[in-house]
């Protein structure tokens, strides 16, 4: 109760600073009003998200509404407090936040999805409560230094029109129960680059689903699935992928890509792995599988998802736990072309596999 009433409080003066700039002459229409709208409640949003510069106190978010900002072109928005979601089963997204060169300064602060309330064991494919999905970002320009913290379900969710860099985000799931935990799920991202982010979860570090020109770098993820390319689907496209100076620590696999069988309009191309360093991988340190579904691989592959450039550069050094194997590949013959491993150092437990292409400069 003593919360909200600050927050209600707070929201009245940056309405009243809000409505006082109305006046201003925006020149272009998607361009912010020069003024600074302050949130601190949902009731906040409409009004400062017109504004050039928008400063997000700390409040607490109603348990099942979404925080939607949705700003003008080349806004810049500063966390100034850490903001809690209320818990509820529900689809989520918890947040959204869209525009056009947008500078969203973390500040250090936090976003805590609650997860901890709603984590069955199940995540979001398998049954169990329907959770949440955290933080849809559509928006281009840079966003940093901020922590997502205990996501129901799926973390980030970025699907970008233009250039942006996300830096220094961190992301903590921590809990056994925790399931579908995805730290970044990227779908038609363009332009993409993810640095310096930590992942600590019980899923794929990133996913990459769909999207040309993407780098992951200088980050690191602990406890789940690794970095992963796909799974892939029927038209889904992922090409010029740089995935570079991460390190994958105790992850079932390190890097992977995982398609579908038989999905036609779908490819991936174009991927390049540089010094990264994967440890203690639990099922495979490097894993390309054709055969992916939800419930499992199924083995066998009749028409693959064409893969074609993979090259491993520089040198990665790829390590796995004893029962785990150090490079397993299966493709559809003929569906995958162009794999040079001449930078891929592994360890570690066994060989592995290679079934239906030829990999240069690497042999089990
Ligand atoms: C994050 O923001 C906080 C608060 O401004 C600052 O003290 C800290 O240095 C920033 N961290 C990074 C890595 O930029
Ligand atoms: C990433 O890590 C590499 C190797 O440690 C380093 O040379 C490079 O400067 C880092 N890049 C960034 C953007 O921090
Ligand atoms: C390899 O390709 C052949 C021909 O398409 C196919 O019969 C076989 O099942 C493939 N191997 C696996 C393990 O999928």
């Amino acid at each position: 109760m003593k919360f909200s009433l600050v927050a209600c409080l707070l929201g009245a003066t940056t309405l009243a600073t809000a409505v006082s700039h109305e006046l201003e002459k925006a020149p272009v229409d998607r361009l912010g009003k020069r003024c600074t709208g302050t949130i601190a409640s949902l009731k906040d949003v409409a009004a400062a998200v017109k504004c050039q510069t928008v400063n997000i106190k700390s409040f607490t978010v109603d348990a099942g509404k979404t925080f939607e900002l949705d700003l003008a072109d080349g806004a810049v928005v500063n966390l100034q407090g850490d903001i809690t979601f209320g818990s509820k089963s529900w689809e989520g997204p918890l947040m959204l936040i869209q525009g056009k060169d947008v500078t969203f300064n973390g500040g250090g602060h936090k976003l805590d999805g609650q997860g901890a309330k709603l984590w069955d064991g199940y995540g979001s494919n398998s049954g169990g409560v329907t959770k949440p999905k955290f933080f849809k970002v559509k928006m281009s320009g840079v966003m940093d230094n901020f922590t997502l913290l205990n996501q129901p379900v799926q973390g980030f969710s970025v699907s970008n029109p233009a250039k942006l860099v996300i830096i220094i985000v961190d992301v903590r799931a921590g809990a056994a129960k925790g399931h579908n935990t995805d730290g970044f799920d990227l779908s038609s991202a363009k332009d993409l680059t993810i640095t310096h982010a930590t992942v600590y979860n019980q899923d794929d570090c990133v996913a990459i689903n769909d999207g040309d020109g993407i780098t992951i770098e200088n980050s690191t993820c602990i406890g789940g699935h690794g970095i992963s390319i796909g799974s892939i689907r029927a038209n889904k496209v992922v090409r010029n992928v740089v995935i570079q100076n991460n390190k994958v620590i105790d992850n079932d696999n390190g890097l992977r890509i995982k398609t579908y069988d038989n999905q036609p309009g779908a490819s991936v191309s174009n991927v390049r792995y540089t010094g990264n360093v994967v440890t203690n991988a639990k099922k495979a340190g490097v894993i390309i599988q054709q055969d992916y579904t939800n419930e499992g691989a199924t083995g066998k592959t009749t028409v693959g998802v064409p893969i074609s450039g993979v090259h491993f550069t520089g040198t990665n050094s790829v390590s796995v736990a004893s029962g785990a194997k150090r490079v397993y590949i299966l493709c559809a013959k003929g569906s995958c072309s162009d794999f040079d491993f001449a930078g891929l150092k592994t360890s570690g437990g066994s060989a592995g596999s290679i079934t239906n292409v030829s990999v240069k400069n690497y042999s089990l």
